[in-house]
């Protein structure tokens, strides 16, 4: 609920320091899947996994002290990344990094991710800037769908790692996680189609065929506060990585700059998300499309865990009963399995 003091934040700094590698047996769990696993079907059982390991943690979830909170905060915030990267790797074939104490959150994440027996993965500082505000963004965001799920799995007494593990499992769905994926989707069919926007743009105005990914949100009617934060860092990303032409960026920039001066998009209200951005930059840093939605969980753990811990911590906690309202059939007549036809 506060800052952290100085010596707090040195704690915690060097609790998830400790806590980014993972035991080798969960390292061989990971490597037993299979190559093409999606990488949310990874993440989320090796997060229900975790709890295995910390029996301490998760039998008296409820009542777990604020030392153990922290320990338990740290072990998901930290290995959630270890776990991503390593996914990214074993699907790939390549030799798994070790976390190195030196560096910074995102910067540890990239060397994960993209450093080889024989080069070290330096991140460029505007990158892991760019990576750890696109993180800061996605932390927290009312009751969406994955929050939501987190807070009823954790009204149970459910241990924060299965807790985490369910709202994994509800932010893969292509209506939560995936618009930044959509995004990129996008852009690869504009290419493929050899327009350049316009024709799609125009497409997208009449309402009747497809809508332009990465444009409107149903709250934020006037901008949307996290794109314009993400934009200036993600120019500053792409310029320190010397990208300049590349042909998805080119359409996307010019969807951006039409939709931004054309009445359709204008009277409407229609500006560029969150997701238009996070996407580019995603793609542009190297990550795969099909792990954006681990990157948005990245992002989303400690948010999670907050969730979690205000319910777990509720000294007057229920378990979550939505009531239902039942509106079928009233009477059903039995029919036994013999007349059935
Ligand atoms: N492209 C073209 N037209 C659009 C778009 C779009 N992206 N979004 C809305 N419109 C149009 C609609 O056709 C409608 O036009 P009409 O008034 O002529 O019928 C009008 O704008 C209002 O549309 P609604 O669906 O009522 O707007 P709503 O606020 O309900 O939708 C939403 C918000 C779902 C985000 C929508 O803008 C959309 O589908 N965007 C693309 C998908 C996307 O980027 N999703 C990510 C959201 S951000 C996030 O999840 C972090």
């Amino acid at each position: 609920g506060e800052l952290p003091t100085a010596a707090q934040r040195a704690h915690f700094s060097g609790l998830l320091t400790e806590n980014a590698p993972i035991r080798e047996g969960l390292v061989r769990f990971i490597q037993g899947f299979p190559r093409d696993s999606h990488p949310m079907a990874l993440l989320s059982s090796t997060f229900n996994a975790l709890g295995a390991y910390y029996p301490q943690l998760v039998e008296n979830s409820l009542n777990i002290d604020d030392p153990q909170f922290d320990g338990a905060a740290a072990i998901a915030i930290s290995k959630v990344r270890t776990i991503a990267a390593h996914s990214y790797r074993v699907g790939r074939g390549l030799k798994l990094n070790y976390p190195n104490p030196d560096l910074g959150y995102c910067e540890n994440f990239l060397h994960l991710m993209f450093s080889e027996p024989y080069r070290d993965y330096v991140a460029k500082p505007e990158v892991a800037s760019a990576l750890n505000l696109f993180l800061l963004l996605h932390a927290d965001h009312e009751q969406n769908c994955s929050t939501s799920t987190v807070r009823m799995v954790a009204s149970s007494g459910a241990n924060l790692f299965a807790s985490i593990s369910s709202g994994v499992n509800a932010l893969w769905g292509p209506l939560h996680g995936g618009a930044n994926m959509a995004v990129i989707d996008m852009l690869e069919r504009i290419h493929a189609d050899g327009d350049d926007g316009t024709r799609f743009i125009e497409e997208a105005k009449t309402g009747q065929g497809h809508r332009l990914m990465g444009f409107g949100h149903r709250v934020y009617k006037n901008f949307d506060p996290r794109a314009q934060i993400i934009k200036k860092s993600f120019h500053k990303a792409l310029g320190s990585l010397g990208i300049k032409d590349d042909p998805l960026l080119n359409i996307a920039m010019k969807l951006e700059e039409v939709a931004l001066s054309d009445d359709y998009f204008i009277s409407r209200k229609l500006y560029p998300n969150v997701d238009f951005y996070s996407g580019l930059l995603m793609r542009a840093i190297g990550i795969p499309v099909n792990m954006f939605t681990v990157m948005f969980a990245i992002g989303r753990m400690p948010g999670w865990i907050a969730h979690w811990r205000e319910v777990a911590s509720n000294p007057k906690l229920k378990i979550h009963r939505p009531r239902q309202i039942y509106t079928g059939p009233v009477k059903r007549e039995f029919v036994p399995t013999a007349d059935r036809g």
